[in-house]
């Protein structure tokens, strides 16, 4: 970890704090990586009101539907162009049994969701109803398999209803109304399996995952891509002793960081912090950039090749959950504080996608930073959500290096933040992306664009900021975060003057 001495306690400085900054941009350079779509992509686990109030309401509610899927979710997930959805858990999928989750509806039977608040469920949001939510969505499903209570039957049969043409799974799955086999990829064998998914010892689990995926089967040219279950945080041991014992048994091993003060104990709240609050959870967040580099060093000393891939299928804020709701349920409100946590991390997972394919925010609605937030058939947009709406142009371009002299940042719990991030990329239509964050509360930048090549003539942007960092959408009112255009640049020659007011997020389009 990244700290400075406690004799710094309390001191926000801007070490090397500059007027103007400079920033290099190298559109030129050549056989740069593409940035993965994954890298954006979502989480939906049966958690408080993720999945029933969420997505689902059923096809009888009166709130708008398509199917049973609430609309006004559907359309904003639509315009977010979300890549990758991971289902159903989460904690919840060691526990989950999928075969009371297909079938006529009625003949369901009702569970206990222990892990989240004792909530009891009816299990009418299944294997179909997920399925097809990706199809409607147009994104690939990520299935999280039960390791820690079910076994290699249970799951090895899961892949086969899910992806076989023919055969007694496959006619179970027709009998239940789709003929068609749906295409699954990516597949979790366990979640947390350190923790809620077993309590299992690394070098255990390393066995169990090896023998968990040598029976889920590719069926008629679907082809698995298999992930082991990966540490949280800090655990390097585990990525080692995984790597160690398994990794020529799997595609992707995961990982989870959470942008949390600790553990035990209050995790703060998500609204009305006070500013040495906001430097920490934001400079806590940006730790993620040592915590990847770590263990993409551990997988580089079994697997220099890359063929193996970090998955970050957990990440984002953790705080108390809102005054007089479910502590089991994980319902959080979102300001422009997490709206500078989401963009700061996107900036730092695009430098690291030679061996991050994928990462998935904690998670689509009403749980943890979530996209959306719902209450009966009132909607909220939260500061993420437009995060990942400017950002979704980072999809499957090709990154572009950027050189910044950013000046740093000494949080009050001795944590170190860049004061600037800037990160680039360019599509396939050629056009050039720069997203821009000012995390500082009370000071404009100006920075300073260069180019190897470009001119920059049609710049076209976008911005996001409040009055303050504790802003955030709720029910019944105006959005207080929401994007607007952006004309704050000035053309100097071949340079881009661009002033980035306090806390703010900007996205520029040449
Ligand atoms: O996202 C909430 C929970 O956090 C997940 O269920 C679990 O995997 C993690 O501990």
């Amino acid at each position: 970890m990244k700290r400075i001495s406690l004799l710094l306690l309390g001191v926000i400085m801007a070490v090397a704090a500059s007027a103007q900054v400079q920033v290099r941009i190298h559109e030129e350079a050549e056989n740069q990586p593409v940035i993965p779509a994954e890298i954006y992509g979502q989480f939906a686990e049966h958690l408080g009101r993720c999945i029933y109030d969420g997505i689902w309401v059923g096809p009888d509610s009166d709130i708008p539907n398509i199917n049973g899927y609430r609309k006004d979710l559907v359309e904003a997930l639509q315009e977010l162009k979300v890549p990758v959805m991971r289902w159903p858990g989460g904690c919840f999928a060691d526990e989950y049994h999928w075969m009371d989750g297909i079938g006529p509806k009625e003949n369901r039977p009702m569970m206990i969701n222990s892990n989240w608040g004792g909530t009891v469920e009816d299990n009418s949001f299944g294997t179909h109803e997920f399925f097809n939510l990706c199809e409607l969505l147009d994104c690939e499903p990520y299935l999280s398999g039960n390791v820690g209570s079910g076994t290699v039957e249970e799951l090895a049969k899961w892949v086969e209803y899910i992806t076989a043409e023919e055969g007694t799974m496959a006619d179970l799955r027709k009998k239940n109304g789709r003929q068609e086999p749906w295409s699954l990829k990516y597949l979790g064998v366990g979640n947390e399996s350190w923790g809620c998914g077993g309590n299992m010892r690394p070098e255990f689990y390393a066995d169990m995952y090896r023998r968990y995926a040598t029976y889920c089967r590719n069926f008629d040219g679907n082809i698995l891509y298999k992930i082991a279950s990966g540490a949280s945080d800090y655990d390097y041991n585990w990525t080692k002793v995984l790597m160690d014992r398994a990794r020529g048994h799997m595609q992707g091993l995961s990982l989870h960081y959470y942008t949390v003060t600790g553990w035990t104990g209050p995790k703060g709240p998500a609204l009305g912090f006070d500013t040495d609050s906001y430097y920490d959870i934001v400079a806590k967040a940006v730790e993620i950039d040592e915590v990847l580099t770590n263990h993409e060093a551990i997988m580089d000393a079994y697997d220099p090749q890359r063929r193996v891939h970090l998955l970050l299928d957990e990440w984002g804020t953790w705080f108390d959950v809102e005054p007089g709701t479910n502590p089991g349920h994980l319902y959080q409100q979102n300001t422009m504080r997490d709206a500078m946590v989401a963009a700061m991390s996107l900036n730092i997972f695009h430098r690291h996608t030679d061996r991050l394919k994928m990462a998935n925010i904690a998670q689509i609605v009403n749980v943890l930073q979530a996209m959306i937030l719902t209450q009966g058939k009132e909607i909220v947009l939260t500061p993420t959500y437009h995060v990942f709406r400017m950002y979704n142009v980072h999809q499957d371009a090709t990154y572009v290096p950027v050189d910044l002299n950013a000046g740093q940042i000494i949080s009050p719990s001795g944590r170190i933040m860049p004061d600037m991030s800037v990160t680039a990329s360019k599509d396939a239509e050629g056009k050039l992306h720069v997203s821009i964050v000012n995390p500082v509360v009370d000071k404009a930048q100006t920075l300073v664009l260069s180019f190897d090549d470009l001119n920059p003539k049609n710049v076209s942007g976008e911005i996001l900021a409040a009055d303050t960092v504790q802003s955030y959408n709720d029910f019944g009112k105006e959005p207080a975060v929401a994007p607007k255009a952006f004309t704050g640049f000035k053309k100097t020659g071949k340079t881009l003057t661009v002033t980035v007011p306090a806390a703010s997020i900007v996205a520029l389009t040449f």
